[in-house]
């Protein structure tokens, strides 16, 4: 495996790789790989040629109050792990190569980037379409590989590209979870062990939710009330929100249409940990 940390070099490997008629599949993380990161490059590896993944914790992203700086960087581990995946060039550029002085462009989509985690992290959406609209840039792939665990992720990066007319096609990865069903999470480690526990939680009760979408619960009200209410049942979990959205727009259904595809979204504080989760489903 390759390890770039400069754009140049990186566009200069993309070019040969284009050049030499490869199909490159694209994998943007912040690093502390875990299992649910080898998944992606596992789907990419099945849709292209060659595998380019970027670490970089992305400034732009992180509100001046959030865990910037102590979101996780264990960098040695993160190369072996992209290695023994099958990674073949791996970019990790520093903060100042990606955001040198006088930057001054920003990518903003609006409405996908106000509610939901937008609503909690005003400027979060606007820091991830630009980092990964220059990411686009500079890797230039065929393909990108992005996790349904962040649904409003995927259905804005999805709006982007069709907006700016990126020509790369975006592929969805399932989530991976742990053996309890905890979606598995770079901040998973921040919960104490008895949040640890009830945070089993959120994928129980989206296991209600699918039931009550699989008898045919009409009501997108009722099956949010019922997850919410389960959510309630741990005295750690404070649900921050509970919904149901389209997954093309991100609007909150009203009523459920045969044929249509929608996320049930939970976010759930534990403390000062707050997850996220999702139900995909098509009714
Ligand atoms: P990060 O949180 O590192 O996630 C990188 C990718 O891994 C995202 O597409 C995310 O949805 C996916 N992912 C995370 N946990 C997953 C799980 N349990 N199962 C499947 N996929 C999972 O998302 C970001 O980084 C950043 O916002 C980024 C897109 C890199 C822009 O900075």
């Amino acid at each position: 495996m390759n390890t770039i940390d400069r754009i140049a070099e990186m566009q200069a490997a993309a070019k040969a790789l284009r050049d030499a008629g490869k199909r490159v599949a694209f994998v943007p993380t912040m690093g502390a790989l875990h299992a649910g990161h080898l998944s992606l490059i596992e789907l990419a590896k099945a849709n292209a040629d060659a595998v380019v993944m970027s670490v970089f914790v992305n400034p732009a992203q992180f509100a001046a109050h959030e865990d910037l700086s102590k979101y996780p960087r264990p960098f040695e581990r993160d190369v072996e792990l992209a290695a023994g995946g099958g990674v073949d060039i791996l970019f990790h550029p520093a903060a100042e190569e990606m955001y040198p002085q006088g930057f001054q462009s920003y990518v903003n989509l609006e409405p996908v980037s106000m509610h939901f985690e937008g609503a909690v992290r005003p400027l979060h959406f606007r820091g991830v379409a630009t980092v990964v609209a220059k990411l686009f840039n500079i890797v230039k792939p065929h393909a990108a590989v992005f996790g349904q665990k962040d649904a409003q992720q995927l259905t804005l990066i999805r709006q982007m590209i069709k907006d700016l007319a990126f020509d790369v096609e975006i592929i969805a990865a399932p989530i991976v979870r742990e053996p309890d069903g905890l979606a598995m999470s770079s901040r998973n480690i921040y919960l104490t062990p008895e949040a640890r526990a009830e945070a089993t939680v959120l994928s129980q009760s989206l296991g209600l939710g699918k039931k009550l979408i699989a008898k045919s619960e009409p009501s997108p009200q009722v099956i949010v009330s019922q997850v919410r209410a389960m959510i309630r049942t741990q005295p750690l979990a404070q649900p921050d929100y509970v919904a149901i959205v389209s997954a093309d727009t991100f609007i909150v259904a009203e009523e459920l249409r045969k044929g249509e595809t929608y996320f049930l979204l939970l976010a759930v504080r534990f403390g000062t940990t707050r997850l996220i989760d999702n139900l995909l489903f098509t009714c």
